[in-house]
């Protein structure tokens, strides 16, 4: 079988007369980190948005394991082991660590409203949003309410309500982003970790990090994907350098 798990072919998406991602085919490796890296206004949010079904292609497909899941809304593509986090914090800030990751974990439940199975059911959510909060090392804030928490905390809640659905496949929107050096240092050792059993596609703008982590590199510009190699491929890529690494103050 391929070792490929998931795949867009010529996906593309316009807002107006902007391809936000254009004609993009990425194939993305079972078990590796593939980071996406490229300029802000790249595309990188957008793909991810349509692999997670947040958003409707224009055209193209995308294709998880041996289905086609181009047209499907974001509940079936998560009930499928697809989870995501956003760019901007997405928890509720008056509920508990553990509430929160309760309230995602439920959302993996399915649609059977079954009375004879909701109390097992209960049970197993509770016990995948406790192993959400372990993954994410945030036990012993489980009954901290979230708007207690430092930014960074935040942001791994969010990672741990993520986990809290038992994905196969995380989809990382600039996890480290607003964290201070020590936080981020913090969660890429988490992505790390989570690398040893999961599938990752990560975006990310943070070299250190991204250098740590990827075993593939995508960049994209201007919606485009300009290049997907290795780490030392993409290092050595006069094109990337051109477009993107080649920034004098490595921001952008
Ligand atoms: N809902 C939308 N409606 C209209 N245009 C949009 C929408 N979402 C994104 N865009 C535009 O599409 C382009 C790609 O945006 P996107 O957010 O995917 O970029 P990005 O690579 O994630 O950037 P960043 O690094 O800043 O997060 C940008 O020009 C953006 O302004
Ligand atoms: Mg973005």
């Amino acid at each position: 079988m391929s070792d490929i798990i998931l795949k867009t072919v010529g996906l593309y998406k316009q807002f107006g007369a902007l391809s936000a991602v254009d004609h993009a085919t990425i194939d993305f490796k079972q078990s590796e980190v593939h980071v996406i890296i490229g300029p802000n206004g790249a595309g990188k949010t957008t793909l991810i948005n349509l692999l997670s079904g947040d958003l409707l292609p224009t055209g193209g497909t995308i294709h998880y394991k041996d289905q086609e899941i181009t047209d499907l809304p974001p509940d079936q593509i998560s009930l499928l082991g697809i989870g995501r986090s956003y760019q901007k914090t997405n928890i509720f800030p008056e509920f508990t660590c553990k509430e929160n990751c309760w309230l995602a974990g439920q959302s993996r439940q399915g649609s059977s409203m079954k009375f004879f199975k909701a109390a097992s059911r209960l049970k197993e959510v509770h016990v995948r949003a406790e192993k959400g909060l372990e993954m994410a090392g945030l036990t012993s804030q489980a009954n901290t309410v979230a708007s207690a928490m430092s930014y960074g905390e935040q942001r791994q809640l969010e990672i741990a309500m993520m986990l809290a659905t038992e994905p196969d496949l995380l989809l990382l929107d600039e996890p480290l982003a607003g964290m201070g050096t020590e936080e981020a240092t913090e969660v890429t050792k988490l992505i790390k970790k989570l690398s040893e059993d999961h599938t990752i596609i990560l975006i990310e703008h943070d070299m250190d990090a991204v250098f740590a982590v990827a075993d593939t590199l995508t960049v994209m510009v201007n919606g485009a994907v300009l290049e997907t190699g290795t780490p030392e491929q993409i290092r050595a890529s006069k094109a990337v350098q051109e477009a993107y690494l080649g920034d004098e103050d490595g921001d952008h």
